[in-house]
């Protein structure tokens, strides 16, 4: 049975991952493994990626690394979404309720509230990290903090490669 911690420890142990991550893939899955099955509250946790088009076509979010149930969103466009507002944007988005924002787009009836944190790599906005929770309003400024703290290091171990 997983264990639920402080966001201290969730945080010192995705520390300790990132120092030994062989690569950002590796990194990511493990972020996925341990802030899914740590934190009570985070029911979806999922990375998207942008792919930039070779034939001049937008570029589109696409899902990586994720933990909870199966989505009808693999690949998001920049334009929709609370996803797609997170990368155009490259602010993190945080929504108490979805229902009442009219960007959402549905994953899981469960779902209450969201946070999709941008990854930045030499400045430029490459991909993000999203959760959703089954719990309205579950994302404090603490969360917020440990998940842009996490697109860092993901960030950091994309620049490296
Ligand atoms: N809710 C997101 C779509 C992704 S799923 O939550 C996994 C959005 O509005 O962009």
């Amino acid at each position: 049975m997983p264990s639920t911690v402080t966001r201290d420890t969730v945080k010192t142990e995705i520390d300790w991952y990132a120092e030994k991550a062989r690569s950002a893939d590796d990194l990511m899955e493990r972020i996925v493994q341990c802030l899914h099955e740590r934190l009570v509250k985070y029911n979806w946790v999922g990375f998207y990626m942008i792919e930039e088009s070779q034939t001049g076509a937008a570029p589109v979010l696409v899902l990586g690394h994720f933990q909870g149930a199966m989505t009808p969103h693999q690949r998001i466009p920049l334009n929709q979404g609370i996803c797609g507002a997170a990368a155009s944007s490259g602010k993190t988005v945080v929504v108490h309720d979805v229902k009442s924002d009219p960007r959402y787009l549905a994953c899981s009836l469960e779902t209450k509230s969201e946070i999709v944190v941008p990854i930045f790599v030499n400045g430029k906005v490459v991909g993000q990290l999203d959760i959703d929770s089954h719990f309205p309003a579950a994302f404090a400024p603490e969360d917020q903090a440990l998940l842009e703290h996490c697109a860092a290091l993901v960030g950091k171990q994309l620049e490296k490669s």
